[in-house]
C-alpha cells in the first residue's frame, strides 16, 4: 500500500456530489439517459462552444477526435514531447505517426517555432497540450495550421476552467474552440473536476459533432426517415463503445457547478507557494505565462541544476508527500524509442524540463498546514541534495537515450 498522505492532486467530493450520484442510481437510466445530455450542454455552455460530446475517458475522446479528423496511415500529427502518453497514442491508434516539436522554456507548452520546423507534407494535425492548466500559444498555432491547412485538436485534459488572451486582448475560454477544430477534456480524479473516469470533446462544427456521437456508439446512426420502422438504426463506420454513464454524468454536472470555486482555492494555494518558495533560491516555481488564466491543474517547480532532483523527490515521497514528475518525454518511452529512434538532443527544452522538474501538491482541499509541511520538507530536502561543484557542471544523464530500450 502507498504511504502517500498528501498526494500531488486529488478529487473534492462533497455531499451534493453524493446526492447527485444517488439520484442517478435510483433513476431509470444508469446509462444513455438524460444526465449525459445535461452534462454535455453544461460543459458546452461553460466553455462557450456550440457542441459537446461526453466520453468514457479522455484517452477515448482523443482517439475519437483522431477518427473524426479522418487521420490514418501515412498521416503525421505534431505533439509536444512533455505530456501524458495518451496525447501521442491517439495518433498511433489510427495508424498515424506522432512527430514531436520542442516545448517552450518555463511551463512546457508547444513552441510554435519548433512546430513550424516539424511540419512536413504529411502533417495533418497539431495537438497542443494546455499543460498544467496553462494555455499553449493558440493564436500562433492556429495561424500555422491555417497556413498549412492543418487541423488543430486541443488536448485540454489539464485545463477545464482555463483561458487565454488573444493578441488583441480578448479573453478566450479553453474549450471554446476559437483556434481549433476540437478540444478534449479528461475528468480523471486528479483533474480539475471528476467523473471517476470520463472525457468530453467540444467543437463548433456540426459535422464533427455528429461523427463524434456516432464513433462513441459503434458507428451507429439513426437516419431521420419517417418511413423507417421505429427499431431501425444502421452502422455506417467502425465505431466503439466509448460512452459515459449517467452515474458519471451526474457527478460531472455537480462538479461543474463548483469548478470556479475549486480553481479559486487552487489560486490561493498557488499564491502561498509563490510567497514561501521565493526564499528557497534553488527552487523556481513555474508561473503561468502572462495572458494566461491558468486552470492551475498542477503546481510545477524546477530545481537548480546543482540540486539532485531525484534525491529531493525520494525524500519527499519517504515523508508521505506524493510529488510526481509530469512527465518523462514521450519519445523516451520504450515503445516510441523502438519505433521512432529519436535523439534527445533535438529537444533541448524538453530535456531541460525533464531533468529538473517536479510537481508538488496542489488541490482544493489541501490545507495550509499540509502545504506548510510540504514547503518545510522541500526546504530541508533541497539543502541536503546539493551536488559538489564539479559534478553540477558535468553530470552524465542517468537516462541515457542511447542505452538499449527496456
Ligand atoms: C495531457 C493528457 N492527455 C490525455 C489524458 C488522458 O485522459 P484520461 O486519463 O481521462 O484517459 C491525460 C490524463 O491523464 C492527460 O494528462
Amino acid at each position: 500500500m502507498s504511504n502517500i498522505k498528501i498526494p500531488y492532486s486529488r478529487q473534492l467530493i462533497e455531499s451534493d456530489d453524493i446526492d447527485a450520484v444517488t439520484a442517478a442510481l435510483t433513476s431509470d437510466f444508469l446509462t444513455q439517459g438524460p444526465r449525459i445530455k445535461a452534462f454535455e450542454e453544461a460543459v458546452a455552455q461553460y466553455c462557450g462552444a456550440r457542441f459537446a460530446v461526453a466520453f468514457c475517458n479522455g484517452t477515448a475522446a482523443l482517439h475519437a477526435a483522431c477518427i473524426a479528423a479522418d487521420l490514418g496511415p501515412g498521416d503525421e500529427g505534431i505533439v509536444p514531447p512533455i505530456s501524458f502518453v495518451a496525447t501521442a497514442n491517439c495518433l498511433a491508434y489510427v495508424g498515424a505517426t506522432p512527430r514531436f516539436s520542442d516545448v517552450q522554456l518555463g511551463i512546457p507548452v508547444l513552441d510554435p517555432h519548433s512546430v513550424a520546423q516539424t511540419i512536413t507534407s504529411r502533417t495533418r494535425v497539431i495537438i497542443p497540450v494546455h499543460f498544467a492548466g496553462s494555455a499553449a500559444p493558440m493564436a500562433a498555432i492556429s495561424e500555422l495550421a491555417g497556413q498549412h491547412r492543418l487541423l488543430v485538436i486541443e488536448d485540454a485534459c489539464h485545463a477545464l476552467g482555463g483561458a487565454y488572451q488573444s493578441p488583441d486582448g480578448q479573453w478566450i475560454k479553453i474549450g471554446s474552440c476559437r483556434h481549433s477544430d476540437m478540444t478534449v477534456f479528461s475528468f480523471h480524479p486528479v483533474k480539475n473536476i471528476t467523473t471517476g473516469e470520463g472525457g468530453m470533446i467540444t467543437t463548433n462544427d456540426p459535422q464533427l459533432y455528429q461523427r463524434l456521437r456516432s464513433i462513441r456508439h459503434h458507428g451507429i446512426v439513426v437516419p431521420e426517415n419517417e418511413n423507417n420502422p421505429a427499431w431501425y438504426y444502421e452502422m455506417r463506420s467502425l465505431g466503439y463503445n466509448f460512452r459515459m454513464t449517467d452515474i458519471q454524468a451526474a457527478l460531472g454536472n455537480s462538479q461543474l457547478g463548483k469548478i470556479d470555486r475549486m480553481i479559486a482555492a487552487r489560486q490561493n494555494l498557488f499564491a502561498r507557494y509563490r510567497q514561501e518558495l521565493t526564499s528557497i533560491p534553488e527552487i523556481k516555481l513555474l508561473e503561468p505565462p502572462t495572458r494566461t488564466g491558468s486552470a492551475l491543474h498542477l503546481c510545477l517547480i524546477q530545481l537548480q541544476p546543482n540540486i539532485r532532483r531525484d534525491e529531493v523527490f525520494n525524500s519527499l515521497r519517504a515523508q508521505g508527500i506524493g510529488v510526481q514528475l509530469h512527465y518523462m518525454p514521450i519519445y523516451r518511452h520504450p515503445y516510441y524509442r523502438n519505433w521512432l529512434h529519436l535523439s534527445a538532443a533535438n529537444f533541448p527544452h524538453a530535456e531541460h524540463y525533464f531533468a529538473h522538474a517536479m510537481s508538488i501538491p496542489l488541490y482544493p482541499s489541501l490545507t495550509t498546514t499540509e502545504q506548510d509541511f510540504v514547503i518545510r520538507s522541500l526546504r530541508a530536502a533541497v539543502s541536503q541534495a546539493r551536488r559538489p561543484y564539479e559534478d553540477s557542471h558535468h553530470h552524465p544523464s542517468a537516462y541515457d537515450l542511447d542505452a538499449p530500450a527496456r
